[in-house]
């Protein structure tokens, strides 16, 4: 039997986090051995905010690094950058005159982020979700390993796809989100009822992938917590218990063997334990990156062969849209 697809991206803007590593990537590494695996490094969907177009093309290469560093494998899935496959942007137009104005008003994500971009609450923020929803559709993707905050965006994936099939008649699989079990969620380490975001405007509140050592630890000891000195997970306890989830992901233990080990021991110790903990599971991606990075051509051939790939299956799906909606084609 065929394995089943799976696709999902991040967006190439800043630097990455053990909240996305923890939450995101580190699933599609177990995934990839199990699925027909695609992941994409979303840079269309990054310029809905503004971005530094030196910038953007450094981290979008760096991106690619960095989900090579944690393991994803370009023999076993299928890695490229989605501006390379103009597919994308070709059905993201046909299915934007599928979705309705009032469904895209109701994503909780572009209300959030017409509140904190006031001043360029542009066309592309709002019509974001239907370019996902293409990412998604096209490549006829079953599953698709999403954080939370992506839920939303899924399930219109899923509405434009029956809806499609509908009026047209069968054409896309409708998705499902995959929202993996121990996916942890990671919260700031200075608001810790806040997740952990890439693009938080103080540094301490995440720990990236590619910060140095010292930064990491130090921002562990510096992290924000209750005063009762009780290492314990419970709900009135945010910042404990983010960093007893933390510990849990870099070590794999549990949160009753991590209480019982901390048992009496404070919070001082538990901190450094955790900074620890956290830089020795994430050594050898750090290392890894820094050799990948020095490798230019290397990262360009993988892009280069997984855009051709990308774009054989998705102009599949494509013609078969065009045709449907009625388009004449320019081959006779
Ligand atoms: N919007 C997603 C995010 O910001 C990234 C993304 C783009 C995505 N296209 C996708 C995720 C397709 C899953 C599937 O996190």
């Amino acid at each position: 039997m065929d394995k089943k697809i799976i696709l999902s991206a991040a967006q190439p803007t800043g630097n990455l986090t053990i909240g996305n590593y923890f939450g995101a990537i580190k699933n599609w590494v177990d995934l990839q051995d199990d699925f027909d695996s695609i992941f994409c490094v979303a840079d269309l969907h990054a310029i809905t905010v503004r971005q530094e177009p030196a910038e953007l093309r450094k981290n979008t290469l760096s991106t690619l690094a960095l989900y090579l560093a944690c393991g994803l494998d370009p023999e076993k899935c299928l890695l490229f950058v989605q501006s390379h496959v103009e597919a994308h942007t070709a059905l993201s137009w046909v299915l934007s005159c599928q979705t309705m104005f009032g469904e895209l008003s109701r994503m909780t994500q572009f209300k959030d982020k017409s509140r904190k971009n006031a001043q360029n609450i542009n066309a592309g923020l709002f019509t974001y979700p239907v370019l996902m929803a293409s990412d998604i559709l096209l490549y006829q993707a079953d599953l698709v390993p999403v954080g939370k905050d992506q839920k939303q965006h899924v399930e219109l994936a899923r509405d434009i796809a029956e809806r499609f099939n509908r009026n047209f008649s069968d054409t896309f699989k409708v998705p499902e989100p995959y929202i993996p079990k121990q996916g942890a969620k990671i919260m700031s380490l200075s608001e810790p009822e806040k997740k952990m975001s890439k693009s938080d405007e103080n540094p301490q509140s995440s720990v990236y992938l590619l910060e140095s050592r010292d930064e990491t630890i130090k921002k562990f000891r510096r992290a924000v917590t209750d005063s009762d000195n009780c290492v314990k997970y419970s709900a009135d306890k945010p910042g404990i218990s983010n960093l007893i989830t933390i510990y849990s992901c870099a070590t794999g233990k549990t949160t009753r063997e991590i209480e019982r080990e901390f048992d009496s021991r404070g919070y001082g110790e538990f901190k450094s334990a955790v900074g620890e903990a956290v830089c020795d599971r994430l050594s050898g991606v750090r290392a890894r990156y820094q050799e990948l990075i020095g490798e230019k051509d290397y990262l360009m051939q993988i892009l280069k062969s997984g855009a051709e790939q990308a774009r054989y299956r998705a102009m599949k799906t494509l013609r078969k849209v065009y045709r449907k909606v009625g388009f004449l084609s320019p081959e006779a």
